[in-house]
């Protein structure tokens, strides 16, 4: 056998072999929002029939301070900001505390294309209680809870 065969075995396999590689790698899993409009909403959100007074004090707040980049009804906003009525916002993976840090620090951005989220500032702890139970009440009726 010659050399340039060897060589060329050698390619072939490498080749089969990196392609083997790529397929098993897992993709990161950022949902894709590729499909929908910039500035648009990324979720369909079905709201409560009626909010509660304290709900309704998260969701004045929210709409100030967030809604910008996360969407009137927090049901996200492509390009600026994902939404929050989504299971990777439920309870057990995004905590009340989750919460309270994105607007404190601010978040680098990890489950989505949209760039990190700035720290917001002008809230106090009270105002950030108000917007997550509005939140949780808007997830509960979307199933996510
Ligand atoms: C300037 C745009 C912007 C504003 C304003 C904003 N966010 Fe965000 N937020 C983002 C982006 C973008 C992400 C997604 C980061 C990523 O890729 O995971 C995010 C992520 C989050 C997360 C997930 C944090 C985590 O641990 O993954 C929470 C919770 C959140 N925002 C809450 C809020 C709340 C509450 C407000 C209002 C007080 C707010 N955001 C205002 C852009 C914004």
């Amino acid at each position: 056998m010659n050399k340039k065969y060897m060589l060329l075995i050698g390619l072939i396999a490498a080749a089969l072999l990196l392609s083997f590689w790529i397929k098993q790698t897992p993709q990161h899993s950022m949902p894709r929002a590729g499909k929908i409009e910039q500035g648009a909403s990324i979720v369909d959100v079905i709201l409560p029939a009626a909010l509660s007074k304290n709900a309704k004090t998260g969701e004045a707040i929210f709409n100030v301070k967030c809604a910008a980049c996360h969407g009137s009804n927090a049901a996200g906003k492509n390009g600026m900001g994902p939404p929050l009525i989504h299971k990777i916002y439920e309870p057990s993976h995004h905590g009340d505390f989750a919460f309270l840090s994105a607007a404190r620090n601010g978040v680098q951005s990890h489950h989505w294309p949209f760039g990190n989220m700035p720290i917001i500032t002008g809230l106090t702890d009270g105002d950030i209680k108000s917007i997550v139970f509005y939140i949780r009440v808007v997830q509960r009726e979307n199933g996510i809870n």
